[in-house]
This record gives structure tokens, sequence and C-alpha cells, in this order.
């Protein structure tokens, strides 16, 4: 049985203010939650979330990273910069990286491996726009995102990334994926690992992120494939968080 895992995504979101207040009331509200949860958090806050979270059930990371390790690469931030502030995770190839910033799968393979040789978890993102999906897409899109990675990281590292499945028309829209249409991409997506890495597949987390609420939650991770839940909007609020989080728990 995998074990669930709850994330929230919080974007370009926060402040010290702010991020006390969310950090500290999910702490307080956690409970015994069985779910394992994690927030990533804009890179100039992972200081003040290790702070806050040190200590406590509550992992943290970032929400992209260079795949360069170090040098002239102005504005950007590498592994060892996230590691030095306590991070477990690191999202990459995040749509709104992809839409906004040009990622292409192979730069986002390339993070992906990069992250994995640092010891850094990587949330590596698929999905597809509402286009494609109305053209029959899907699969192929998310199929060539998720090749470009396995490609990059070998069968043998399957199950130390955590993938995402957030259809583009979802995110942020309140549109959720019925779980039964989630669950068919989150099946082909296993059926895929599976013919990677047989063994691993079956322990490798794949999240449903897109418009997850309080009160989808539970349902969409009842399916057999969804194992947690890469959360946005809802992950800016305690009690949102804590009800997805008590959900999938
Ligand atoms: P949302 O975002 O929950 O606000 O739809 C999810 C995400 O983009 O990770």
């Amino acid at each position: 049985m995998r074990p669930k895992l709850v994330v929230g995504n919080w974007k370009m979101n926060g402040s010290r203010v702010a991020n006390a207040t969310l950090l500290t009331g999910i702490l307080e509200g956690l409970d015994n939650a069985k779910a394992a949860v994690a927030v990533c958090v804009p890179a100039p806050y992972l200081f003040q979330a290790e702070e806050i979270l040190k200590g406590s059930p509550v992992a943290w990371g970032a929400q992209d990273v260079s795949c360069h390790p170090v040098g002239a690469y102005t504005g950007e931030v590498c592994m060892t910069m996230l590691q030095d502030f306590g991070s477990r995770y690191v999202i990459v190839g995040h749509s709104e990286r992809r839409a906004y910033h040009g990622e292409t799968n192979e730069l986002v393979a390339k993070k992906t491996g990069a992250a994995l040789a640092a010891g850094l978890t990587p949330i590596v993102c698929v999905g597809e726009t509402l286009v494609q999906r109305e053209a029959g897409q899907t699969m192929a899109v998310v199929n060539a995102q998720l090749d470009a990675v396995l490609e990059a990281i070998g069968a043998q590292a399957i199950d130390k990334i955590v993938l995402a499945y957030e259809p583009v028309w979802a995110i942020g829209t309140g549109k959720t994926a019925t779980p039964a249409m989630a669950q068919e991409v989150h099946a082909a997506l296993r059926e895929k690992l599976r013919a990677c890495n047989a063994e691993a597949a079956e322990n490798t987390l794949v999240l449903y992120g897109g418009s997850m609420k309080p009160d989808n939650a539970a349902d969409l991770m009842a399916q057999p494939d969804i194992d947690g839940g890469l959360i946005g909007g809802a992950a800016l609020k305690a009690e949102d968080f804590l009800g997805i989080i008590r959900a999938a728990s």
C-alpha cells in the first residue's frame, strides 16, 4: 500500500507574516495525520519554512530549481541552495513554468535528473491543456512529458521521483477532473511506469493536482492510482489545506 502525500504549492504567494500564520496554523491542526505533508514555498521563504517546520512532520521544498550546479546564471537558484535550507522536495515542470518560462520536456528531464543526483525528491508535473484534451491528445502529451524524464533518470530511479498529473485546464479554474477522469490518466501513467520497472512502479507516488479542495479530495484520493494531491489555491488557507490532509488520512 502506497502512503498518501499532500503537497502545497504556494506559487508566488506569501509574506513573512502570512507564512507564519499559515504554517503555525497547519502545525496546530495536524493532529495525527497519517498522510505525509509538505509545502513548496517561494525560494526566499525557505529559511522561514525551515525555522518553523524543522522537527515537525511537515517537510518543505521549492517550486523550481536550476539544472546547473553553480555559477553565472543570474536569477537562478541551485540544488545546494535548496539543501542549505533543509529542502526535501522540489517541483519541476509545473505547467506554469512550461507555459510562461518556456520549459521544454528536455529541460524538465534535466532538472529531474539533477535533483535526484543532489538527493532531493523532484515532484515532476505532467498534464494536458484543454485544447489537447479536446483533440484526444491527453495521453500522447503526458506520455511525451514522462518519456523525456524516464529517459533521463533510468528505470532504477522511477520510485525516487513523485509524479503529479495536473490537467492544465483544471489548475486554478475550479474545474476539477472527475475522479474517474483523473484515475484513467493515473492508471495509464502507472502502466507506463510498470513497463519501465514493474516493481518500482508500485511504489511510485502519483499525485493529482488541479482545483483539489477539501470537498473533492476524498473522492479523488480514493482512486486506486491517486496517491495524494498537489494543492495550489487551497494550500494557502490552513483550514482548507488541513481538510485535504484529513481527507488523505
Ligand atoms: P490549484 O493549483 O490547486 O490552485 O488548481 C494546483 C497546482 O497548480 O499545483
